[in-house]
């Protein structure tokens, strides 16, 4: 065991749910600021950037993974789940960041990627050598289909097409037999039905949880425990692979093994695509230890037509509202909801919920800020969008680099579909979207690099940059810094009851917070419709504006009498109003 670094603790300890009025921020390494020129962002850029988080005031860092790997995914391929990969920065390092940010009062949330390794992982090249090798069962190795030849189209053990596209199963030769990989064959299943699998696992987590980490964002989590190997409809794997049936006993287990016993302060949350409230309740029940919170998808599914993710079709905001108020009432009474419009592998929130158009970025992004963050549920910001980054506006398929948007193209063209109509599905929805650089000053790199980034910098970077928002009280980021203070110095934000108003409203997204006596009334137009008015309750009629994300000076015509202000409510374009009573 190495020397552990000596790491800041704060001085009170933390409650169990400490997490509750926190505020989390991810960071893309890869995209974030890259200290060494080689276009890539790194570990020492990261480090050289904590200010800037400080500034924001955020409680945690989800750091997406800086592990070995060969990259196919972007990291979320790990050939060594206890090194850092050279292009990143090294262990030193890490630990030189882990103890900044804590003495910034910052934790740091390790990306666990344990669905699958990288096929270069010592654990998959053991497996893969022989079928006598003890770790063969770590992976799913299946014959062919009865009656085919390995090897050939249809001999897959099932018909499930990969989440990038193409058969789930590679043929290997070495040992005539194919594995499993939802997403890349890069990316091969690790079999956690295999207990020596499973305690591997735990003890690398331990090691990071030992070294000073504060905790877990699981990917793909409720992946790990399979249903059954067999064909489904259209080749989806969702209803076969997702949720089995020992994905509680597997979370608890990793608890005990992990987790139990440690003091607080630690977080765990899990990707759960295709995850239920029902589910979701189970997996963030305190009383049975599994997970804090989960990232739900459905909310991020909505846009989404029966032809799945790229069949793009319009949202409407009822059912967004409808979306999210079963979330918010399903999780009310037991368990955690986690909240988030935008990550790395979604379009930008401005552009994909909001108006990107210069005349309504800034307040359609504070006002679904102000929306998010006013849930009951622990917000989740995205590096950039504290910003209000927009989409990238790629201008042909060489501009992406993302395996997902590669792969789609190829095959969908391959198959037939017209090129325009799969790249303009490809600029809404695809996750480069979201990894184009970060945007901290007007200049040619973007201040992201000194050299030719990986991905090309948004061309509005010049407009949209953390340089000229830092210290204007009326930028995007100065009212995320607001909405942070404000979780943490009102506890009916964290804690209170929600409730949803207008839910069939197209325009008007209002609810109300309530914890004791006090009550929260947040309502905004999301919409650029000019003047919506606000059938506010009488209660509310002397109640004080805590927040608004339009400067006083631009808002419409309001009623001169305070008094009368929250009850003839009218909300300007993409205006947010929190008010206190
Ligand atoms: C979910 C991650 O967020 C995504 O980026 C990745 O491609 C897949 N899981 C596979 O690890």
């Amino acid at each position: 065991m190495p020397d552990l670094p000596a790491t800041a603790q704060a001085d009170v300890p933390p409650a169990r749910d400490w997490w509750k009025s926190a505020v989390v921020y991810q960071i893309y390494p890869r995209s974030f600021a890259d200290s060494d020129g080689d276009g890539v962002g790194d570990l020492g850029g990261i480090l050289s950037r904590l200010d800037h988080l400080q500034r924001l005031g955020v409680d945690v860092i989800w750091l997406s993974p800086v592990y070995r790997s060969p990259m196919d995914d972007n990291g979320y391929d790990i050939s060594d789940y206890q090194d850092i990969d050279p292009l990143f920065g090294t262990l030193a390092q890490f630990d030189d960041l882990l103890a900044a940010a804590h003495e910034r009062g910052i934790r740091i949330v390790m990306d666990l990627v344990v669905n699958h390794t990288s096929d270069e992982h010592a654990w998959f090249l053991d497996s893969r050598a022989s079928a006598d090798s003890p770790r063969r069962d770590w992976y799913w190795w299946r014959p062919p289909r009865p009656g085919h030849v390995g090897g050939q189209p249809g001999a897959e053990p099932t018909n499930w097409v990969s989440l990038f596209s193409g058969p789930a199963w590679q043929w290997d030769e070495t040992t005539g037999a194919y594995y499993l990989h939802l997403f890349s064959p890069k990316q091969p299943d690790l079999n956690w039905e295999n207990p020596e699998l499973r305690e591997a696992v735990y003890a690398m987590m331990r090691w990071w949880l030992d070294r000073g980490v504060d905790g877990f964002r699981m990917d793909v989590i409720n992946m790990i425990s399979k249903r059954e190997l067999v064909d489904t409809p259209g080749g989806d794997p969702a209803p076969a692979a997702f949720n089995g049936p020992r994905l509680h006993e597997f979370l608890a287990e990793m608890h005990r093994e992990v987790f139990a016993g440690r003091p607080p302060g630690l977080l765990t949350v899990g990707e759960m695509p295709s995850s239920t409230v029902e589910q979701a309740r189970l997996h963030t029940d305190p009383a049975r230890t599994e997970l804090d919170m989960i990232f739900q998808f459905e909310h991020v599914d909505l846009d989404s037509g029966p032809g799945g993710k790229w069949d793009v079709v319009p949202l409407r905001l009822s059912r967004l509202k409808a979306c999210l108020g079963r979330w918010q009432e399903g999780l009310a009474e037991v368990g955690w909801n986690s909240l988030y419009w935008g990550n790395h592998d979604q379009p930008r929130a401005v552009s994909r919920f909001g108006d990107d158009s210069p005349h309504h970025r800034v307040r359609s992004a504070t006002a679904l800020a102000t929306v998010l963050h006013l849930h009951r549920g622990t917000p989740y910001i995205y590096q950039g969008d504290e910003l209000g980054m927009t989409n990238a506006h790629f201008a042909t398929i060489d501009d992406f680099r993302d395996i997902e948007a590669l792969n789609h193209y190829r095959t969908a063209v391959a198959a037939g579909a017209d090129p325009v109509a799969v790249l303009d599905a490809l600029r809404r929805k695809g996750r480069d979207n979201a990894r184009t650089p970060m945007q901290w000053d007007a200049s040619p790199g973007a201040g992201f690099s000194s050299g030719d980034p990986w991905i090309e910098v948004n061309a509005n970077h010049v407009e949209i940059n953390a340089a000229d928002q830092v210290d204007d009280p009326d930028s995007v980021f100065a009212h995320h810094q607001r909405l942070i203070a404000l979780r943490h110095e009102e506890p009916v934000v964290a804690h209170g009851d929600f409730t949803m108003l207008l839910p069939e409203h197209e325009q008007l997204y209002v609810f109300t917070r309530s914890l004791g006596g006090r009550e929260l009334l947040v309502a905004a137009n999301l919409s650029s419709e000019q003047r919506v008015p606000v059938d506010v309750p009488a209660e509310w009629a002397r109640a004080e504006l805590v927040l608004t994300n339009v400067p006083s000076a631009a808002r419409p015509s309001q009623p001169d009498d305070a008094d009368e202000a929250a009850a003839a409510l009218v909300l300007g374009p993409w205006e947010a109003r929190i008010y206190r009573r």
